[in-house]
């Protein structure tokens, strides 16, 4: 009998034919919407492998009902989806993607940075909707982006990917991270910052942190009030890192200028969540990673981690 990989999501037959010969393959059949609970309970009894998405929780109480599970493949860099104690506790490994989607997600970051700051998305319905009457002197004035100061909180990989495109854009950069990163301060002349100091001096605040119990709310009411009035709040990390009731404060009574918003508490975000009543709200689906070639060569590290495991080797990426 084959070891069973369940698929919690719709993929391109391509991602899936590395596996079908050494295993029993089932998948979740929507690609748009996310696996029930329920069904992946019950298939998660019966696998050896999961091949999970951001929208899958896997918790103990999914883990104990799975009794052969070996391993889960998590198909994003962040993995906070995944209860990785409770998975080391019951000796199943962990696995992520990372490397292959940093610059499509720096790409993203960035044009959210500069959809923000110009206003595109205001803009952009603006004129499907017949309001663009005329050039107007002040019409659709926002913030300049070069030689700007940018601040990143969450120097990883995708934080210098964000930093180095904006040495295109002559902007200063300073970041605050756990630990300092000599190379690219001596490469780039990037500047570490206490998070107070980054605050009161960016004129763009990325937040690039990954999401754990450290960084839920770090962007709340007290550093929103640090922030420039003319500054711009960019989140393409996950909605927890910062407090979107603050947000929501700070962004209608003039505390900051704007903000860019990639991702949210809750996703899909609901329509009528009050951040989506601001015109200073640039709001995207959750999209940091979507270039075709990106997701499938994230489904591909996927296959191979679990094809290696199966094989007996380390997987590349493990998390625990
Ligand atoms: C997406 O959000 C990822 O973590 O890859």
């Amino acid at each position: 009998m084959k070891p069973i990989v369940y698929i919690t999501r719709k993929l391109p037959a391509e991602a899936v034919t590395p596996l079908q010969d050494q295993f029993e393959v089932r998948m979740w059949e929507s690609e748009s919407e996310a696996v029930p609970r329920t069904v992946l309970l019950e298939e998660a009894a019966k696998a050896d492998a999961l091949w999970t998405v951001i929208t899958d929780t896997v918790d103990d109480e999914l883990l104990a009902a799975a009794p052969q599970l070996k391993i889960v493949a998590n198909m994003a860099v962040g993995y906070n989806n995944i209860d990785t104690t409770a998975a080391q506790e019951r000796g199943v490994i962990v696995t992520n993607t990372p490397g292959v989607l940093t610059e499509t997600t720096a790409d993203l970051t960035f044009a959210l940075l500069l959809a923000t700051a110009r206003r595109l998305g205001e803009a952009e319905q603006e004129l499907r909707a017949g309001k663009w009457t005329s050039w107007t002197p002040m019409g659709y004035t926002g913030m300049d982006v070069s030689g700007a100061t940018l601040g990143i909180i969450g120097m990883g990989r995708i934080g210098e990917a964000v930093a180095r495109r904006s040495k295109g854009f002559d902007m200063r950069v300073l970041y605050h991270n756990r630990s300092r990163k000599p190379k690219a301060e001596a490469e780039f002349g990037f500047e570490y910052a206490e998070l107070d100091k980054l605050l009161q001096e960016a004129d763009f605040v990325v937040t690039l942190t990954p999401f754990t119990p450290e960084t839920a709310g770090l962007i709340g009411t007290r550093e929103l009030a640090l922030m420039k009035k003319t500054a711009i709040l960019i989140n393409s990390s996950r909605g927890g890192v910062v407090d979107e009731t603050a947000l929501y404060e700070a962004l209608k009574n003039g505390t900051i200028w704007a903000a860019g918003l990639d991702v949210f508490e809750t996703e899909p975000v609901p329509v009528d969540h009050p951040l989506l009543s601001l015109p200073n709200v640039t709001a995207l689906p959750h999209i940091g990673s979507a270039s075709v070639k990106t997701r499938l060569a994230m489904m591909n590290l996927n296959a191979q981690a679990i094809l290696d495991f199966f094989e007996g080797q380390e997987p590349k990426n493990r998390v625990v």
